[in-house]
């Protein structure tokens, strides 16, 4: 291997604090914890250590200009041998990192150094993933940049970390999407198909006054004539007319999710048709009025498949719940889920097996 990952083992696991039945979502975390540190050009001293609050000072100018960047993946275990664990997809988040780190002018990380970090890291602690319905273990691959210095310049020095969770739903209802038409998440050129920190915290305060509103989550239009959909806080977004599935055509504005890839994959491969091109907020509500949507959700690492009650703008509101039909969206989440518990084939070879 290139890269010798050293290993420091906690003295006491803390597994027994964790209870399966009781999950939530991000506030539990494994064990240990994967680090490496970037300094004169190079990334040096991979380690697995005890999960554990990290140094900085308080000049670290990740804080101060947001050269900061993340991934979110999952593991499951196998249904098929009990040992055994499947991570979805690893190499495709590597790569969105590398590209959000290209944008954000940070260094991008090997991916075998990546992957072994990864590896190591969930052999160490496989046995927090949960066996339980729905629950996965969630992982948490970032960067940032640690300069102690304000100047505002591209940093020399950088932590690539990885961690993990066990979780359970993201969401656990339908959900109510208010159509923001005054916020814009991103512009083009902009940053909003990195996976960059400060997309997120940008999204909070119009998301907390749509959640004032009653809404549970945004759904993003386009910065300039807030007429295009994008996506929402979280995930990317699918609306179903029948047996043909709609799914915004991807910009420079939006994030390309993983989950997104896979559904529209996942449902040609199951026989449907996908149409991935731009949708206007004017045509989901003359569907909607005709009576055409059949279902509405979204997609996304952490919050897997949702359905959509529906959509809210300008102080009316579209519901797509009168006759909920989810036969799509459940054909699409069953044919995923079997891939990522090894209960069926994994047509697409998407599952690294640990
Ligand atoms: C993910 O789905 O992994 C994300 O990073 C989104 C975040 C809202 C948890």
């Amino acid at each position: 291997m290139r890269f010798e990952i050293t290993v420091e083992k906690v003295k006491e696991s803390r597994i027994s604090e964790f209870d399966p039945q009781n999950i939530g979502f991000g506030k539990m975390f494994t064990d240990h914890m994967f680090l490496a540190d970037y300094k004169n050009g190079e990334w040096t001293n991979p380690r697995i250590v005890p999960y554990g609050n990290l140094s900085l000072s308080p000049a670290t100018s990740a804080i101060h200009y947001g050269q900061s960047i993340f991934e979110g993946m999952k593991a499951f275990a196998s249904s098929k041998n009990n040992h055994d664990i499947t991570i979805f997809r690893p190499s495709d988040n590597a790569a969105r990192l590398n590209r959000s780190a290209v944008r954000m002018a940070m260094p991008e990380i090997p991916e075998d150094l990546f992957m072994a970090g990864l590896h190591q890291l969930l052999e160490i602690d496989r046995a927090w993933v949960p066996r339980t319905e729905g629950g996965a273990l969630y992982i948490r691959p970032y960067m940032f940049a640690t300069d102690d210095y304000i100047g505002v310049k591209v940093a020399d020095n950088y932590c690539f970390a990885i961690f993990a969770c066990p979780v359970g739903p993201y969401y656990n209802k339908a959900l109510r999407v208010k159509v923001e038409d005054e916020f814009s998440r991103a512009a083009p050129g902009g940053v909003g198909f990195t996976k960059c920190a400060g997309n997120y915290g940008a999204a909070l305060y119009p998301t907390a006054l749509a959640q004032k509103e009653g809404y549970d989550q945004i759904l993003w239009t386009d910065p300039i004539e807030h007429e295009w959909v994008e996506e929402t806080g979280t995930t990317n977004f699918f609306a179903v007319y029948g047996k043909t599935v709609v799914t915004p055509s991807l910009t420079n504005t939006m994030l390309a999710g993983i989950t997104r890839d896979s559904v529209i994959k996942g449902l040609r491969h199951l026989g449907y048709t996908v149409e991935e091109r731009p949708i206007s907020i004017t045509e989901l509500i003359e569907k909607q009025q005709a009576a055409e949507i059949s279902e509405l959700f979204i997609t996304g690492t952490a919050a897997t498949l949702m359905n959509l009650d529906g959509f809210g703008r300008n102080g009316t509101y579209y519901s797509v719940m009168e006759t909920p039909n989810h036969e799509v969206s459940t054909a699409i989440k069953t044919f995923l889920d079997n891939i990522k518990l090894q209960k069926s084939d994994d047509p697409m070879g998407w599952n690294v097996v640990l």
